[in-house]
């Protein structure tokens, strides 16, 4: 009889367990770091950054988006927590080694060849040495396949670093400009 209870206890326990499920699981860590940022889903769909950069040194065109959160960010404010970045760099259509460019005087774009991430959150980015910080700003990258790409992010960190005063955004100045034009 003892033995029964207790196995009718111990499955009472254990279906209750079960119930609870496991513990949740995210594939976005809690402070992710360089390479650890996600593509944020549907950014295409978001509010636009800056449209159809032109670099012909690259031989690129780029497309820039930023989440609803950055797009609330005043002009001559640093970006809030919970700020993402997406930039698609497209190849430009060339003829052998020349550029091609449109009826508007444009490059042409070509295949998405990779997409560039950054985010910010409270405490992010903090253990890179103190001239590779960026504030609290991590990096990512991606191929045009979603799959995320291992780049070195002490590149994309010292080039971006410089830029303090405009959060590390190095078109900060034109996407206001442009924005308030809108
Ligand atoms: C040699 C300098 C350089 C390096 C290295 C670099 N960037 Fe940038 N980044 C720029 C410039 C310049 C822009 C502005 C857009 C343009 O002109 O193409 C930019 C723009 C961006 C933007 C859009 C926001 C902004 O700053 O305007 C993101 C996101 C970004 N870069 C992520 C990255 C990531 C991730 C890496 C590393 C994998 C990286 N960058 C490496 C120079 C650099």
């Amino acid at each position: 009889m003892r033995t029964q209870w207790a196995l009718a206890l111990c499955a009472i326990m254990v279906w209750g367990c079960a119930e609870m499920g496991p513990a949740p699981t995210s594939s976005a860590p809690v402070k992710p770091r360089d390479g650890e940022l996600p593509l944020p889903a549907g950014y295409q769909n978001g509010p636009k950054f800056l449209s159809e950069i032109q670099r012909p040194d690259a031989k690129q065109v780029r497309e820039l988006f930023i989440n609803p959160v950055g797009a609330k960010t005043n002009p001559g404010q640093p970006f809030p927590n919970g700020t993402v970045m997406v930039m698609e760099l497209y190849k430009a259509k060339t003829t052998g080694e020349t550029l091609e460019t449109g009826a508007d005087g444009k490059l042409v774009k070509d295949d998405l060849a990779k997409i560039l991430v950054m985010g910010k959150g409270e405490g992010w980015g903090q253990e890179v040495p103190d001239n590779l910080k960026n504030g609290q700003w991590v990096f990512a990258a991606y191929g045009p396949d979603g799959k995320a790409l291992a780049e070195d992010f002490t590149k994309c960190r010292a080039c971006h670093a410089p830029l303090a005063q405009k959060d590390f955004v190095h078109r900060y100045d034109e996407y206001f400009e442009k924005r308030m034009a809108r």
